[in-house]
C-alpha cells in the first residue's frame, strides 16, 4: 500500500484531491505514508485519529493535506475546516460522501481487504503489525472531473 501510494504521489500536483475508501485497516493511513514519503512530506504521516487535518509542508512541492473525515457527520464541517484546496495535494480518509462539491475532479480509491487478520486466524491474539505478513489489498481507483481527462495512472 505504501508503494502505490508513492507511485500515485508522481502524478499528484497542486488542487488534487484523493478520496480513502475502505474498512479499518484496510492500508488507508499506510498508503497516505508512502505517498507522503515520496513527497518528501516532513512530519509524521499517522492516523488523524484526533485531529480532524493535519498539514505536511514538503521538501519542493505543495503541501500535503491528511484529512480524517471518519467523524464528520456533514461535509459542511469539511468546508469549515477552510483548507487550502487549490493549493495543497488533499488526501481524506472517509472522504466519500463528504467532499462532494469541494472540487470537480476527485480521484476516488477504494480498497478492499478479503479478509480480516481476524477472520484468517480467530486464534490470533499477536496483533504486532510487523508479525502480520502482507495480505492482498484490491484497490480500485476512479477518476472523475476534468483534471482526469487523459491522464493515464
Ligand atoms: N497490504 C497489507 N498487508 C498487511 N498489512 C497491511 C497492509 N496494508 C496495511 N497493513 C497494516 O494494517 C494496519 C492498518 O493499516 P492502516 O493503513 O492504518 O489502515 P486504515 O488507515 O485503512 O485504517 C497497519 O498496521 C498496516 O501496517
Ligand atoms: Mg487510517
Amino acid at each position: 500500500m505504501g508503494e502505490l501510494g508513492a507511485r500515485l504521489a508522481a502524478v499528484l500536483r497542486a488542487g488534487d484531491l484523493v478520496v480513502l475508501t475502505g474498512p479499518l485497516g484496510a492500508g488507508k493511513t499506510t498508503m497516505t505514508r508512502g505517498l507522503g514519503a515520496a513527497l518528501g512530506a516532513r512530519g509524521q504521516v499517522s492516523s488523524p485519529t484526533f485531529v480532524l487535518a493535519r498539514t505536511h509542508p514538503t521538501t519542493a512541492g505543495p503541501d500535503l493535506v491528511h484529512v480524517d473525515a471518519y467523524r464528520l457527520s456533514d461535509p459542511v464541517e469539511l468546508d469549515d475546516l477552510d483548507l487550502d484546496w487549490d493549493a495543497a495535494i488533499v488526501v481524506v480518509e472517509w472522504g466519500r460522501g463528504m467532499v462532494d462539491g469541494i472540487s470537480d475532479s476527485v480521484l476516488d480509491v477504494e480498497i478492499t481487504r478479503a479478509t480480516g487478520a481476524d477472520e484468517a486466524d480467530p486464534d490470533a491474539d499477536d496483533t504486532d503489525p510487523d508479525d502480520v505478513p502482507d495480505e492482498p489489498r484490491r484497490v480500485v481507483v476512479t477518476a472523475t472531473g476534468p483534471r482526469w481527462a487523459g491522464v493515464a495512472l
